[in-house]
C-alpha cells in the first residue's frame, strides 16, 4: 500500500512526509530538535509532560509535537517566541518539585532534564513555596529510587505494561500528589526491568549496583556483544579505571531494538568476582599451586600427548566465543581426540548425525514479531531468550495465535495457549498433534514413525490447533531448551518436523547459549568437524565420555553447566588428570584439576559470536584480563603450539574467524540435512512414570543461574528464588503437604530437605525442582524423586 505524501512546513522550510505522521517523528528524522520527556519512540504517546509545545499555524495554543499527526499544509515553529515561551514556562513547573541535588545524582552528566533545563530552561525560578518530597521505595537490588526527583513522565509505569508485560511501578494518588511507585512495596520481579533506568528521563531510577562509582563524564563506552543468550544483544560496556562499571543497550533495530535483558545488564558484576582465576596453578603433591603460565602449559600439553585419546573426554561450553571453540576442537583433532562435544545440558544423541548445520531460528529474529501461528515444544523463552520472548510477545499482542507444549506451565506475559505434561508423556502428547496433522492432509505415517504413531488417537484440540497453524501464512514451530534436554529429543525433533511439514510452518531453534550456533558450525561435537564436515569414527557424546574418562578438558566449563553435575563431579573424581581453561571453577573442578589455565570473560578478549538467527557479531576485548589471566582463544593457540601443532600459526582472533569462514565457503553449501527419510524407526522411548511413591523430576534452569558469570554476579544472585519443592495440589492433598512446609526429596540414596510450594504449574505426578544451586546439583534432572513428609 503506498502511503499518501503532503507537504509541511517546519520553521518556514517545507517537507514532503507521509501523511498522519507524528512531528516529533518528522522532527527527529530532519535532526530538528523538539525538547521532550515522555515521548519515547518505542512507547506509547503520553502527552503528559507538555515539553515538546510547539507553534502551529492557526492554533491559537501551542500544540504538542509528539502527539500531533501531521496534515497537507501544516505549519510549525519549533523556535519562535511562542514555543520558547511554551517550554521555558513548562521546564518551571517540572522544576517546581525537583530538587536541585545534580551534584550529588547519579544521572548528573547525562540526565534529560538537566541538559534541557540548560537549553530550554530560565535563569531562576519563580516559584516560592515548599517543595514536595516523595519517600522512596526499595524495588529491589537492581534500581535504585529517588521518587522525588521524578517528573511523572511515566515512561517506566509504560514500559511495564507495554513491552515487560508486567505493571510493576504505577501511578499513585491524582493531581499534585501522584506518585510513583509499587502498589505495595516489593522488588521488580521483571527479566527486563533495568530498561527503566535507561528510559527515565531523570535521576529518580538509577543502576543500583553502579551507583556514585563514579561521573557519565568519566566513563567510556566500549561496543560489545552480549554473552549469554543467543540474542546477541549489541550492548556497551562502561569503563572507568580500567574496569567495567556498568553496562547498558545499544541500539540494533533488527535484534535487540533498545533493550537489554537484566542477565546481560548487570552480568558485568561477575568480571571481578573474588572466584576468578587469576593464576596458573598445577597440582603438586595434591596441591594447587601457583606456577608460571610456561611451566603450566608445558603440564597440559604433556597430559594431552600422553594421554589414552579414546579416554580423553573434551568438553567445552557453547558459551565461548566462535574463535574459542574453534582452536578447541582444532586442538583436540590435531592430537587425535575425537571425544569432544558443547552439549552439554543434552541427553539423547541418537538422531545426531542427521542434525542440521546449527541449529537456528530459521527466521530472523524481527521476522518473529510477524508470525502468526508459533507453536512452542518445551520452551519457556522468557527465561531462555528473553528480548526473542518480547518479539512473541508483539506477536501475540498483534493477534498471532501462540501455543506452547511443556513439561510444565510457566508464566508467560501474553496470551498462550498452555499444553503440559509430564516429561514422560511429553513425546505421546506431540505425537497425538503430528497425528492429526498427518490425518488433516491424508498423509502417510513416514517410516521412521510408523511405531510411535499407528496407535495415536489425535484429540479434537489437536486437530483445531492443526487447522490454525495450517490457516495462517506466516506460521513457526520452534524447539526450545526442555525439548533439546528431554531423553526423547530425537522423538520431538522428529514429530516437530511431521507437524511443520504437514502444516506448512517452518522449523526452528531457540539455542540454549549465546553461541550455541557457532559451537555446530566450528565443530565442537563428536561427529563433526568443523563448517559441519562428517568425522568417522565419531567420537562419543558428552554421558558416554563421561562414564569412564581419564583426562578430561573443560573450557569455560563447570559441573553446574551440565545435565547431571553429579555424574560430572564423579568422572573428574575418577579421571586421573583434568585440565581446566576458562574464567571460573567450582568446587568439584578446584578439588580435582591437575593443571589450570585462567581466561577471560567476553569484556576481556576480542571474539564472536554467532546468535539465534545465525548472525555473527564480532567484538573487541575492551579491558586487560585480571591478573595473570589470558584471553582464551591466546590460551588455546599457545597450548597448540606447545603440543606441536603446525597449524597453529593464527596471529588474532580475526585470523581464526577467517579460517573458519574459509571452511565454510569451502563447503559450498553442501551441508548435512534433516530429512525424516534417513531417520532409523524411532520407538516411543519407556521413561519412568510416577508412581504412588515416586514423582517424575522436572527440571528447569533457574534465570540467573544458567553460566558462569552470572552466578557470579552479586545483584542478580539477589533476585535468584529460593529452592524450592514444587507439588501439583493434588499431588499436595495426597501427601497432606502444605505451602511452606519441609519435606524430604530423595534420587537414590541422595536426599534434601526443602520447602514445598504448591502450583497449578505441575501435572499430577511430577516434582518441579529448578537446577543451578549447589544443593540441587547432587541430583540427575530427569528421572523419579521420592517426597517424603519430613517427621
Ligand atoms: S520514575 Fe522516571 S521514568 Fe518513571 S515516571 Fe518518574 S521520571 Fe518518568
Ligand atoms: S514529549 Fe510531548 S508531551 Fe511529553
Amino acid at each position: 500500500m503506498t502511503q499518501e505524501l503532503v507537504t509541511i512546513e517546519i520553521n518556514d522550510q517545507p517537507y514532503t512526509v507521509p501523511k498522519g505522521r507524528l512531528l516529533i517523528e518528522i522532527a527527529d528524522e530532519h535532526n530538528i530538535k523538539i525538547p521532550r520527556f515522555c515521548y519515547h519512540k518505542k512507547l506509547s504517546v503520553a502527552a503528559n509532560c507538555r515539553m515538546c509545545l510547539v507553534d502551529m499555524a492557526k492554533s491559537f495554543k501551542p500544540v504538542p509535537a509528539c502527539a500531533t499527526f501531521v496534515e497537507a499544509g501544516m505549519k510549525f515553529w519549533t523556535n519562535s517566541e511562542k514555543t520558547q515561551q511554551a517550554q521555558q514556562a513548562m521546564m518551571s513547573f517540572l522544576l517546581i518539585n525537583h530538587p536541585l541535588d545534580c551534584p550529588i545524582c547519579d544521572q548528573g552528566g547525562e540526565c534529560e532534564l538537566q541538559d534541557v533545563s540548560v537549553t530550554y530552561g530560565q535563569r531562576h525560578s519563580n516559584y516560592q513555596g515548599i517543595k514536595r518530597v516523595v519517600i522512596d521505595k526499595n524495588i529491589g537490588p537492581l534500581i535504585a529510587t529517588e521518587m522525588t526527583r521524578c517528573i511523572q513522565c511515566t515512561r517506566c509505569v509504560r514500559f511495564g505494561t507495554e513491552i515487560a508485560g508486567m505493571s510493576e511501578l504505577v501511578s499513585l494518588f491524582r493531581g499534585d500528589r501522584l506518585e510513583i511507585g509499587t502498589y505495595i512495596e516489593k522488588s521488580l520481579q521483571s527479566e527486563l526491568s533495568g530498561n527503566m533506568i535507561d528510559l527515565c528521563p531523570v535521576g529518580a531510577l538509577t543502576a543500583k549496583p553502579s551507583r556514585y562509582k563514579a561521573r557519565a563524564w568519566e566513563m567510556q563506552a566500549h561496543p560489545s556483544i552480549a554473552p549469554h543468550d543467543a540474542v546477541g544483544s549489541n550492548l556497551e560496556l562502561h569503563l572507568f579505571r580500567k574496569a567495567v562499571l556498568r553496562c547498558v543497550p545499544r541500539e540494533n533495530d533488527s535484534i535487540n531494538e533498545t533493550w537489554l535483558s537484566d542477565r546481560d545488564r548487570f552480568s558485568y558484576q561477575g568480571i571481578d568476582s573474588p572466584e576468578r582465576l587469576r593464576q596458573p596453578l598445577l597440582r603438586r603433591q595434591g596441591q594447587l599451586v601457583a606456577v608460571t603460565w610456561q611451566e603450566a602449559l608445558q603440564a597440559a600439553a604433556s597430559i594431552l600427548q600422553q594421554a589414552d585419546r579414546s579416554k580423553v573426554a573434551a568438553l567445552a561450553n557453547p558459551n565461548s566465543t566462535l574463535e574459542e571453540l574453534y582452536l578447541f576442537q582444532g586442538l583436540m583433532r590435531g592430537l587425535n581426540i575425537h571425544n569432544i562435544d558443547h552439549r552439554l545440558r543434552q541427553i539423547d544423541f541418537s538422531d545426531q548425525t542427521l542434525a542440521p548445520l546449527s541449529p537456528n531460528l530459521g527466521v530472523s529474529i524481527a521476522e518473529l514479531e510477524q508470525q502468526q501461528a508459533v507453536l512452542l515444544i518445551g520452551s519457556n523463552p522468557r527465561h531462555e531468550q528473553v528480548l526473542l520472548n518480547h518479539r512473541l510477545r508483539k506477536a501475540a499482542l498483534q493477534g498471532a495465535k501462540i501455543t506452547a507444549i511443556n513439561p510444565r506451565g510457566f508464566e508467560f506475559n501474553y496470551p498462550i495457549a498452555q499444553l503440559f505434561v509430564a516429561p514422560s508423556a511429553l513425546v505421546k502428547r506431540l505425537a497425538s498433534l503430528a497425528k492429526a496433522s498427518l490425518v488433516a492432509n491424508q498423509s502417510a505415517i513416514p517410516f521412521a514413525l510408523v511405531e510411535l504413531l499407528q496407535s495415536i488417537d489425535s484429540t479434537e484440540a489437536d486437530q483445531t490447533l492443526v487447522a490454525e497453524l495450517q490457516a495462517a501464512t506466516h506460521k513457526l514451530i520452534l524447539l526450545g531448551n526442555l525439548a533439546v534436554q528431554h531423553p526423547a529429543y530425537a522423538s520431538l525433533r522428529a514429530l516437530a518436523t511431521v507437524i511443520a511439514t504437514e502444516t506448512g510452518a517452518r522449523l526452528g531453534y531457540l539455542p540454549e547459549t549465546a553461541n550455541t550456533v557457532g559451537a555446530w558450525l566450528a565443530g565442537v561435537l563428536p561427529h563433526r568437524l568443523s563448517a559441519g564436515r562428517a568425522v568417522t569414527p565419531a567420537g562419543l557424546a558428552v554421558t558416554a565420555m563421561l562414564q569412564n574418562p581419564e583426562t578430561v578438558v573443560l573450557l569455560n566449563a563447570e559441573t553446574a553447566d551440565f545435565a547431571n553435575p553429579a555424574q560430572v563431579s564423579q568422572a573428574l573424581a575418577q579421571a586421573h588428570n583434568l585440565i581446566v581453561i576458562g574464567a571460573f571453577a567450582d568446587q568439584p573442578l578446584l578439588d580435582h584439576a591437575t593443571v589450570i589455565l585462567p581466561g577471560s570473560v567476553f569484556a576481556e578478549t576480542s571474539g564472536t559470536y554467532c546468535n539465534a538467527e545465525g548472525q555473527w557479531q564480532s567484538f573487541q576485548g575492551a579491558i586487560e584480563p585480571i591478573a595473570q589471566a589470558r584471553p582464551t582463544w591466546k590460551i588455546l593457540r599457545v597450548l597448540g603450539n606447545a603440543s606441536g601443532l603446525p597449524a597453529f600459526t593464527w596471529l588474532s582472533s580475526e585470523e581464526v574467524a577467517l579460517a573458519l569462514t574459509a571452511e565454510l565457503d569451502a563447503a559450498m553449501g553442501n551441508y548435512p540435512s534433516y530429512t525424516l527419510n534417513d531417520l532409523p524407526t524411532l520407538q516411543a522411548l519407556q521413561l519412568a512414570s510416577a508412581t504412588e511413591a515416586e514423582f517424575e523430576r522436572v527440571t528447569t534452569v533457574k534465570l540467573y543461574r544458567e553460566d558462569g558469570l552470572v552466578r557470579r554476579a552479586t545483584a542478580l544472585q539477589a533476585r535468584v528464588e529460593d529452592t524450592v519443592v514444587e507439588l501439583n495440589p493434588v499431588d499436595a492433598a495426597n501427601l497432606a503437604l502444605q505451602a511452606g512446609e519441609h519435606v524430604q526429596i530423595s534420587q537414590g540414596e541422595l536426599s534434601l530437605q526443602l520447602p514445598v510450594r504448591i502450583s497449578n504449574d505441575l501435572a499430577p505426578g511430577t516434582v518441579g525442582l529448578a537446577a543451578g544451586d549447589e544443593a540441587t546439583a547432587v541430583f540427575s534432572s530427569v528421572g523419579l524423586v521420592r517426597i517424603s513428609k519430613r517427621v
